[in-house]
């Protein structure tokens, strides 16, 4: 059954840069772009690589490691068709990012 948590503190995202953290057991990965934030699982579906040590371009996560591309929007690979990432709900409440994972 899935559950809000507490994922990290608005401060902690940089523009364009992602956050990697552990969310009630769950690895996710976590982007700043404007005002909105996306919540996204954490391992890239090509070698498992660390989406959340990636970076923010044109809308899209970028894994650090072979640079595959997901829609920060729903979570939709670019690279290779059908290699999509889970997009998580999320809100931010006061300070914190919230996610249902
Ligand atoms: S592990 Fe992410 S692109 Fe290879």
């Amino acid at each position: 059954m899935a559950e809000w948590v507490a994922v990290c503190r608005l401060d902690e995202i940089k523009e364009g840069r992602g956050v990697s953290r552990d969310a009630a057991g769950v690895r996710v990965a976590v982007f700043r772009s404007g005002d909105q934030v996306f919540v996204l699982s954490g391992r890239c579906p090509h070698a498992n690589g660390p989406l959340g040590l990636g970076w923010v371009e044109d809308g899209e996560a970028v894994c650090p490691l072979h640079r595959w591309r997901f829609r920060l929007e729903d979570g939709r690979c670019s690279t290779v068709r059908g290699h999509n990432v889970h997009r998580f709900r999320s809100e931010i409440r006061g300070d914190e990012v919230w996610a249902l994972v």
